[in-house]
């Protein structure tokens, strides 16, 4: 009997570490032809996730240009993508999240009449413009998928509520699974720099900032918050591996050269990055994996955002909506940073995201799909591990 080919599409860093367990699990299966197409939306970023797990891609589009645009990424997609599903002729395609990788293959995958299969599926802030694109790309890709991996069950009521009834498995967060190769307390850092740092009496925060909808005003607000906060705390030690994008380089070197505890780095490979937030204090952050890593940790976050489709660690206690406002950024992180209370209040480690047996779901919901199994695979319980 022939194998059903299932292929994996993804272009960005955290695509990729959320899809790699994933690519390994489906590689494992008996019934199933594991293939990978990376379109390559972020190019140094994305090799580094792919050297870390030792993932081979099969095709590569190579898309990457500075600057580039929604419009230039998505045409590039599309485009690449026909010609890869038809040569590949694949069974099912697989894409993750919200990103114009995501979507362009989901709609590439739609034109061929390929099923598709959607991971981290039902996340919702319901604003279109925030995340921008990210809202629009996820319930667009949830309408063109037949089999939707939700990680939580508000994800799954989400989809529900937009009536989808069909083929939505409650599965948890592939980073869990990701995190489970990744921390490790003996890990050494290749970057000096992370090595010498005082964990235990330094407060370390680790900062990233990034998203579209914060270019602009909120951005120069979030970095002259991080500006205060550095200077007017030398207790702190804020590590920020800052994003290949041009106008965040820009943003973070104008607002933050010459900040003695502040240290901008090259982004981290995934390994420094889990274990980095293992060690710190807190984290500030505007990513959406950082809000689900953190809180597994047991690190307290403060989201530069205005709102989240990641609610469960805001209900849990361990997550903070910041906004984008200086004056609220700055005195909930000085909060933190002196109020020995609150910070205990944060500080635990809660698993609402995930029990590191995603994949073995996904994979399992895949092979029912085709046939080679009975039963469906049971539901993620969150709080289990
Ligand atoms: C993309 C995703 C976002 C995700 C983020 C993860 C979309 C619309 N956005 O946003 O959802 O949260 O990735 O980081 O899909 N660059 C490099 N090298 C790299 C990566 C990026 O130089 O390895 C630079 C390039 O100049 C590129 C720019 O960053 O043009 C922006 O990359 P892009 O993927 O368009 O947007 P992100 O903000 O990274
Ligand atoms: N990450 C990393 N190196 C860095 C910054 C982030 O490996 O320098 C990891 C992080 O641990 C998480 C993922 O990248 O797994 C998040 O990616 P990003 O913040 O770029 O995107 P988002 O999650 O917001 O879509």
């Amino acid at each position: 009997m022939s194998k059903a080919r299932i292929m994996s599409v993804f272009g960005t860093r955290p695509e990729a570490i959320k899809m790699a367990p994933l690519v390994r699990e489906l590689t494992g299966r008996e019934g199933l032809e594991s293939l990978c197409c990376v379109t390559a939306q972020h190019r140094e970023m994305l090799d580094s996730v792919l050297n870390i797990f030792k993932i081979t891609p099969d095709y590569d589009l190579n898309i990457m240009e500075p600057g580039q645009t929604l419009s230039t990424i998505t045409t590039k997609c599309l485009l690449g993508l026909e010609k890869v599903f038809q040569e590949a002729k694949p069974d099912l395609v697989l894409v993750h999240g919200d990103t114009t990788t995501a979507f362009s293959a989901a709609l590439a995958a739609f034109y061929g009449k390929i099923p598709v299969g959607h991971v981290e599926a039902g996340l919702r802030t319901h604003d279109r413009y925030s995340p921008f694109p990210e809202e629009m790309n996820r319930t667009m890709v949830g309408d063109l998928a037949e089999l939707h991996f939700s990680p939580t069950s508000a994800n799954r009521k989400n989809l529900m509520a937009e009536g989808i009834e069909k083929g939505i498995y409650l599965t948890g967060n592939t980073v869990i699974d990701a995190m489970k190769t990744t921390v490790r307390p003996d890990f050494v850092f290749p970057a000096e720099l992370l090595n010498h740092i005082d964990y235990e009496n330094r407060k370390v925060i680790v900062v990233t900032c990034h998203r579209r909808e914060n270019y602009g005003e909120p951005m120069e607000n979030i970095m002259s918050a991080l500006s205060h906060i550095a200077r007017a705390h030398p207790e702190t030690e804020l590590i920020y591996p800052v994003h290949l994008s041009p106008v965040v380089q820009e943003a973070a070197h104008r607002h933050l050269d010459g900040i003695e505890n502040v240290h901008l780095i090259s982004p981290v490979d995934v390994e420094e990055m889990h274990n980095l937030m293992a060690r710190c204090y807190m984290v500030m952050t505007d990513s959406g994996g950082l809000q689900e890593e953190a809180p597994a940790l047991g690190k307290p976050v403060l989201v530069l955002r205005k709102e989240t489709e990641r609610p469960e660690a805001v209900q849990a206690g361990t997550v903070k909506l910041a906004g984008v406002d200086y004056d609220n950024i700055v005195s909930l992180a000085e909060a933190l940073i002196t109020d020995q209370n609150m910070y205990d209040g944060m500080a635990h480690a809660v698993n609402p995201y995930g029990d590191g047996s995603a994949c073995i779901r996904i994979a399992d919901a895949i092979e029912y799909r085709f046939g080679l199994r009975e039963t469906p695979p049971a539901e993620f319980v969150a709080g289990t591990r």
